[in-house]
């Protein structure tokens, strides 16, 4: 039996599809090219990847699929792509602990809140934090088996967490296959807004899946997955050289940052 939201689906992008040949008259070579240019994406390259997710990412489709899903979540903190850097089973640091585990890269001081959408806090979150190093690679990147710039925590009781990490660099999404050389073609950068990815789990509570970004990033007006919201651009704070941390730790005269991100969830 036919699906009836699957024919909304196709009726619609058809309708879309349509009016997009329309519009820029696409000649036949344009169209021969379009469609060996999706078979490239789709081809599952030796490192056993393709590109179509990137391909959507770049296109602004997962953002726009993940603004449409979040329009109902109110005042919870707001979501943004998950990209493909996430790993299961990342180490467990405690509080104040320090998730860099050797990345190269400028200590930054996390810390914030937890609450549901009233205000209250919510205890014993799963937060999973991870990044790119200073070099712009994450540690899954190297081809090694090396486990740095990740790891997971949970909030206390009061809902608070805190943790030592590094401060967020840019750095490019793939682009030595396919779709890169779209980017190229089209005069686009395949540079990512620095920013530090988290997805926070609870009981009872939506998950949520989103990163913070760095106030003054000249990279915010031109992140290569539109994954930039105003709401999620915070301020790290560069501290004195030397100035006492907020857990005594001596960083032997290294520059070091502090940030604050409060975060809100929504009911399940
Ligand atoms: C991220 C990386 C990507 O290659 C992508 O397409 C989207 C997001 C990221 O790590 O944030
Ligand atoms: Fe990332």
């Amino acid at each position: 039996t036919p699906d009836p939201r699957l024919r909304e689906i196709m009726q619609s992008l058809t309708r879309h599809l349509h009016a997009f040949v329309r519009e820029v008259r696409l000649t036949d070579a344009e169209w021969q090219e379009a469609i060996g240019f999706l078979t490239e994406t789709g081809h599952i390259t030796d490192e056993r990847r393709q590109e179509f997710i990137l391909l959507s990412d770049v296109l602004g489709a997962s953002m726009q699929t993940v603004t449409v899903n979040n329009e109902a979540y109110g005042s919870a903190t707001e979501a943004t792509v998950f990209g493909p850097f996430f790993v299961d089973g990342s180490p467990l640091v405690p509080q104040g602990g320090d998730i860099s585990f050797g990345a190269a890269g400028q200590p930054c001081w996390v810390e914030g809140v937890v609450t549901d959408t009233s205000g209250n806090p919510v205890p014993d979150a799963r937060i999973e934090v991870w990044e790119a190093d200073d070099d712009g690679f994450y540690d899954v990147q190297y081809g090694d088996d090396r486990v740095a710039a990740r790891g997971h925590l949970f909030s206390g009781s009061d809902g608070g967490y805190r943790f030592w990490a590094l401060v967020p660099r840019p750095y490019p999404i793939p682009h030595d296959g396919p779709v890169g050389r779209l980017l190229a073609a089209t005069g686009r950068s395949p540079l990512r807004a620095s920013h530090l990815h988290f997805m926070v789990t609870a009981a009872g509570m939506r998950t949520l899946v989103t990163h913070i970004f760095v106030r003054g990033d000249e990279l915010l007006s031109s992140d290569s997955v539109f994954g930039v919201r105003e709401s999620l651009v915070k301020d790290f704070v560069p501290q004195p050289v030397g100035g006492v941390t907020p857990d005594g730790r001596d960083l032997g005269g290294r520059e070091w940052s502090r940030v604050r991100f409060d975060i809100v969830l929504a009911p399940a």
